[in-house]
């Protein structure tokens, strides 16, 4: 390998520019070309593409965002799409490629690879939803933006004796609801990946509540059950019919994906960075950086891929404690 390109795919998160600015970093220090994508897989298809110095990542490293923009890319599904994507790298000369994304792109990457590109994936998604890894980048900051949102959404729910819905994104998973609900004390969190009885658990729970003399209540909706349950208004309005408490809905929505990331954002992007490109120096390509036991390891793309993630049990037995 002597030409490294890195590209920031699906759903942008805060420490991609901290990855970027690693994986840059790192290869220039090893003797690598280092080149930019820009647009996700979108760049690699137009010729997006330019060299990225040392200096080009300056002051990048506390900014949201990724300065090489990002895409959902449909046309790099199809053959057609990988083939042009593969005929441009080759006229920039890029031998390796290092993917900043989710799933989705990690299954891109996978593809790519078997046109010939020796790719490296690093966790980026606010969701938290890689299976093979514990952590992804963004997510830690995401969590954080919940929970100084919800912190303030108890305020008036407080003031006002109501109860309040927050829908946090998530897509299908439900990582940062049941975390953000046990840090800011909900009394339920409804999640995609654990059944629920609205009356039981939401409505009844609602009324030993208001009978044991609580005054206000918090709900966290992960938005991939809302798909079958509705979205924070109409479960509010639901609430509020069966239990005359007045409820608010709040959909935290697009906030949750922006700010300057926090440290542990910074770390973890800043070391993974580093690995996916030292792996790349010795020769090792198709892998996927990921945490394991605080540890940083790699895993070959097709395992990664085929790995499946449950929502910590251990976490969702405490939660239910401490909701009484
Ligand atoms: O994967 C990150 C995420 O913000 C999800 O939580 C959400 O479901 C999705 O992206 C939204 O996607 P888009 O940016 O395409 O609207």
């Amino acid at each position: 390998v002597k030409t490294i390109g890195v590209l920031t795919s699906g759903g942008d998160a805060p420490g991609m520019n901290a990855a970027i600015r690693a994986v840059v970093r790192t290869g220039i220090y090893y003797g690598f070309k280092m080149l930019g994508v820009r647009k996700g897989y979108n760049g690699l298809i137009a010729g997006d593409i330019s060299e990225m110095t040392a200096r080009n990542v300056s002051d990048i490293i506390h900014r949201g965002g990724t300065i090489l923009q990002t895409a959902r890319c449909k046309a790099f599904s199809t053959e057609e799409g990988m083939q042009k994507a593969m005929s441009i790298s080759r006229a920039f000369g890029m031998d390796a490629l290092v993917v900043i994304g989710g799933d989705g792109s990690y299954r891109g990457a996978r593809d790519f690879s078997k046109f010939g590109m020796k790719v490296m994936g690093l966790p980026g998604t606010i969701d938290n939803d890689i299976a093979s890894s514990d952590y992804t980048i963004g997510y830690d900051t995401a969590m954080n933006t919940v929970q100084d949102a919800l912190d303030k959404i108890r305020d008036t729910a407080y003031s006002h004796e109501r109860c309040s819905v927050l829908e946090v994104m998530g897509r299908k998973a439900g990582h940062i609801a049941l975390n953000v609900g046990i840090a800011g004390g909900a009394e339920v969190i409804l999640l995609p990946e654990k059944e629920f009885d609205f009356d039981k658990d939401i409505i009844r729970k609602i009324i030993q509540g208001r009978n044991s003399g609580k005054k206000n209540y918090i709900i966290i909706l992960a938005e991939g059950i809302s798909e079958k349950i509705g979205g924070a208004l109409e479960l509010a309005k639901k609430i509020e019919d069966l239990t005359g408490i007045e409820t608010r809905g709040t959909v935290l929505g697009y906030i949750q994906r922006g700010g300057s990331p926090t440290i542990q954002d910074r770390v973890m992007a800043s070391a993974m960075g580093v690995k996916a490109v030292e792996l790349l120096k010795d020769g090792v390509f198709n892998r996927i950086i990921s945490v394991k036991d605080s540890k940083i390891i790699d895993i070959d793309i097709d395992e990664a891929l085929s790995m499946k993630k449950d929502i910590d049990q251990d976490l969702l037995r405490m939660s239910n404690i401490l909701s009484i």
